[in-house]
């Protein structure tokens, strides 16, 4: 059977039991304690919680998993991936084990076909209800064993929901391990589909696992997860996860790059299957918007290249190696999982300039690491400092396996506990710094849940009205619920109705007050979601006193909102365009949307050239002025997507979404409050374009007002310039240039004068000289020299005395200091004479010092009233020189 056709098999068995199919999220979830989705059940976590009510009480879905828990097993094992498909089956509150086990048994055997004999069961050792449910469906005893904590229990998220799980696995053979059950062998016995009884909310654990019960849920519920890769494998009777329809075409890639067939074992089976299973993962991740980073889930990703790509080394593939495997997972998968061939040219980009930056990293550790090697060697120690490896790694992203490989072929060990040491105490930092804030977060999100599970959803008025009559149906303060505030205080609270917008989709949350009818006045500073759906207002009670219960009247900021809207449909019209103009890649990344001003980042490889940036500010001025109509209208998610709108990764399926079309050109889910026609944004203007990422650029604009106070700005400035320079401010550029023209004549012309009158200078100070000894000297201060005129002043009157042994040395008063030269003639020079000899004297006596060689020296000192002192001093030290010489 197919893997299409697995796939079907599933959904069809489940929706025509009452399931509702629901399309999986993307990888990255829209859930804070999760870095990627890693279950079907994640984005059903608030219906299992009882934070929001489930629209529909079974679901299921195909849900894109990653997790990197198993790395190490990948091409070690047959079974484990990074990436999969999880085809599950939910029940919120309505069935629970029993049907949970029967629908399993049946899909299984007669769906699937397979033999009732090949299947055993693992149950929660403390879970007699199940065993007897599978040994009514027709299990024999001997084919039930009961497993711990580890490997039968479920629970997701903190705090989040958990259960016992019992598990069905599928028995390969004898080939594949040993006799006596999953109990026993994984690999034989392999683990194809879990079904969870959702029962309890955890509480945080210790290092051990083991984590507090806090109660039971509202709802109980199951949550089945089974394996596509592994059923795919069962199914076609293939030995392992590359090897089945879903990665076979990727695995003959890595093995035509590698020029020779995958061997039946060894560490080159595990090289060329890393390559083919982390492809899968790469592309899907990148496909949902992951992008390479140092941290978070952009590690994970670089993480998984860099695997690939070393395993590929280890093949001898030298030349690129992820261009070609991710393109043969976009064209085995992309018709079922169509984003893949949407970010087809994204991928090639992002894994072209990884591996391109990763294989320069590379030779660039290759260097340093050989450095150090021969250091260490010379040194005559046996082992590489471990803060060289850490080095290595932290700085250079360098594989340690791979400073461990050299150093052996050198003859030299690694050491690795001290790597381990310095990895850890990193860790440490890094985390003492995360532990606080998530506790006094985790706090808060404990008291949002207690009262968005018994407080009715607050009905959202803000798209028609920016006035409501609200009632306050919920306090907190200082982290816990309360029932009054008084004047001064700040708090967040709980509205049933409300006009004003919580941040979400890039555009901030809504202020503006509310005036409660007994007289009491708040500040709303701020609104936001706590929880998914759980609208969070904050506010500062300016008067009076604040009680759970009051009404009055709620009031946006209207002329803040409308700078909101012009900004978030600005936003709107500019995807467009910079898909348009750019290609299908360029979508958006992350945007901000604020009064007036909005940043907005998309994918793209290059920065942009000023003729794009002004191509693409004139087209969403020209839409604008176009004044297109904006609409927005709901639809369910399929007909949405069907009807082209963008969805915006980390969105999440809900039942039914909104839409905001502008004119005929954008079409986008999004819940955010936008201007009615194209017109009202007003002037949009560009302000920079710069890059935050790879592969990531980010621009910002104004708009409406925004735009109108920058040109009056600039309009401003243009007048003062024109103003200062006489003229209009047209014609300023011109004005401008004459001027500089001007100046730059009057400098040089100034410069020659000065030239002049210098030498003028130099001619009066060589007809002062006096002969002394056998030569003759100058030894003068001076008065109008520069710095940096002295030096040349003093050479030049050097150069004007007639031939023979001479030397000058000239003293100048500047900005209350003394500043000393001295020249002194080649020939002394030559004998031995350095001209830092004559000022040494000289410039201690007015505070400085003096050094250097060579027949011009300088000094000074923060003495000057000590000049004339100096001169006599330099010119005895002339005097005895001369004499000597
Ligand atoms: N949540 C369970 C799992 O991931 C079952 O779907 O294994």
């Amino acid at each position: 059977m197919r893997s299409t056709q697995i796939r079907q098999t599933f959904t069809d068995f489940f929706t025509s039991r009452g399931h509702q199919l629901v399309p999986s999220s993307p990888l990255i979830p829209d859930d804070p304690t999760l870095l990627l989705a890693n279950a079907g059940m994640n984005q059903f976590k608030p219906y299992f919680l009882g934070e929001m009510p489930p629209p529909f009480p079974r679901a299921t879905s195909i849900q894109k998993c990653a997790r990197t828990s198993d790395i190490d097993n990948v091409g070690r094992t047959n079974r484990h991936a990074t990436f999969f498909e999880m085809m599950g089956n939910f029940s919120f509150g309505d069935y629970f084990k029993e049907d949970a086990c029967a629908f399993a048994w049946e899909l299984l055997t007669q769906g699937y076909g397979l033999e009732k004999d090949k299947l055993w069961i693992t149950v929660f050792k403390d879970d007699d209800e199940a065993e007897h449910i599978w040994r009514r469906i027709g299990v024999p005893a001997s084919r039930i064993q009961r497993l711990g904590m580890e490997d039968n229990y479920w629970s997701m998220g903190v705090p989040g929901p958990c259960g016992p799980c019992s598990e069905v696995n599928y028995d390969r053979g004898p080939a594949f391990g040993k006799e006596g059950g999953p109990a026993i062998d994984g690999e034989r016995y392999v683990e194809i589909w879990n079904l969870v009884f959702m029962q309890f909310q955890r509480g945080e654990g210790d290092k051990k696992g083991n984590f507090p019960i806090l109660g039971e849920l509202d709802r109980k519920g199951v949550d089945t997860g089974l394996g596509l890769d592994r059923l795919a494998a069962i199914l076609q009777d293939a030995q392992n996860v590359c090897t089945s329809d879903l990665l076979l075409p990727t695995f003959h890639t890595v093995q035509d790059l590698a020029g020779r067939a995958c061997p039946t074992e060894g560490e080159e089976k595990v090289s060329f299957q890393v390559v083919t299973e982390h492809a899968r993962s790469i592309a899907f991740l990148i496909a949902d918007g992951v992008l390479p980073a140092k941290d978070g889930r952009g590690y994970i990703l670089r993480r998984l290249m860099r695997r690939a790509i070393r395993h590929a080394r280890l093949l001898g593939i030298d030349g690129p190696v992820l261009p070609a495997t991710t393109a043969s997972v976009i064209g085995n998968l992309g018709d079922v999982w169509p984003e893949l061939t949407a970010q087809a040219a994204l991928i090639e980009q992002v894994v072209t300039a990884e591996e391109e930056s990763f294989t320069r990293t590379l030779a660039q550790g290759t260097r340093l690491l050989d450095a150090a090697i021969s250091r260490t060697q010379h040194s005559g120690s046996a082992a590489l400092p471990g803060e060289t490896a850490f080095e290595l790694a932290d700085t250079y992203g360098f594989p340690l396996e791979l400073t461990v490989e050299a150093a052996r072929d050198a003859g030299l060990t690694v050491d690795e506990e001290r790597f381990a040491a310095l990895l850890d105490e990193q860790r440490k930092r890094a985390k003492a710094g995360g532990k606080a804030k998530t506790a006094e977060a985790l706090k808060k999100m404990d008291t949002y849940r207690e009262l968005s599970a018994r407080l009715p959803r607050t009905d959202f008025l803000g798209y028609d009205h920016l006035t409501a009559e609200a009632t306050v149906t919920g306090l907190i303060s200082g982290g816990t619920v309360v029932t009054t505030a008084g004047e001064g205080a700040e708090v967040e609270l709980v509205l049933d109705r409300s006009p004003f917008y919580a941040e979400a989709g890039g555009q901030i949350g809504d202020t503006g007050t509310l005036t409660l009818h007994d007289g009491t006045v708040l500040k709303i500073t701020d609104t936001r979601y706590g929880l998914e759906g759980f609208r969070v207002h904050t506010a500062h009670v300016l008067q009076g006193e604040l009680h759970t219960g009051a009404s009055g009247e709620a009031v946006v900021d209207a002329e803040r909102r409308a700078g909101l809207m012009r900004s978030h449909s600005a936003t709107h019209i500019l995807h467009a365009v910079v898909m348009a103009t750019l290609g299908d890649h360029a979508r958006q990344q992350g945007s901000l949307v604020e009064p007036d001003r909005l940043r907005f980042d998309f994918a793209h490889f290059t920065a942009l050239t000023p003729g794009q940036l002004h191509q693409i500010e004139t087209a969403v001025n020209s839409h604008v002025l176009d004044d297109p109509e904006v609409r927005a209208w709901h639809a369910d998610r399929a007909e949405a997507e069907a009807a082209g709108a963008i969805a915006l990764f980390g969105e999440k399926y809900g039942d039914t979404v909104r839409i905001v079309d502008i004119g005929d050109f954008s079409r986008e889910l999004c819940g955010g409050t936008h201007v009615a026609h194209g017109s009202q944004v007003g002037a949009f203007r560009l302000l920079s374009e710069s890059s935050i990422g790879s592969n990531l650029r980010r621009v910002e604009a104004l708009t409406g007002h925004g735009t109108l106070r920058r040109l009056d700005t600039e309009r401003r400035l243009l007048n003062e310039l024109a103003d200062l320079l006489g003229t209009r401010p047209t014609d300023a550029p011109d004005a401008l240039r004459k001027r500089l023209d001007a100046l730059t004549t009057a400098q040089r012309q100034l410069a020659r004068l000065r030239a002049s009158e210098l030498r003028h200078q130099a001619r009066l100070l060589a007809a002062q000289a006096q002969r002394t000894g056998r030569g003759q000297m100058v030894a003068q201060p001076v008065t109008g020299v520069a710095p940096d005129e002295l030096r040349g002043l003093a050479a030049d009157t050097l150069a004007r005395l007639s031939h023979g042994p001479a030397a000058v040395v000239l003293g100048a008063e500047h900005d209350g200091k003394a500043l000393l030269a001295a020249a002194i003639s080649p020939d002394l020079h030559q004998s031995g004479t350095q001209a830092s000899q004559i000022l040494a004297q000289a410039a201690r006596v007015v505070g400085g010092g003096s050094g250097g060689r060579g027949p011009l020296a300088s000094a000074g000192g923060r003495r000057p009233q000590a000049l004339n002192e100096a001169l006599d001093l330099a010119a005895r030290e002339v005097t005895r020189l001369l004499g000597e010489h």
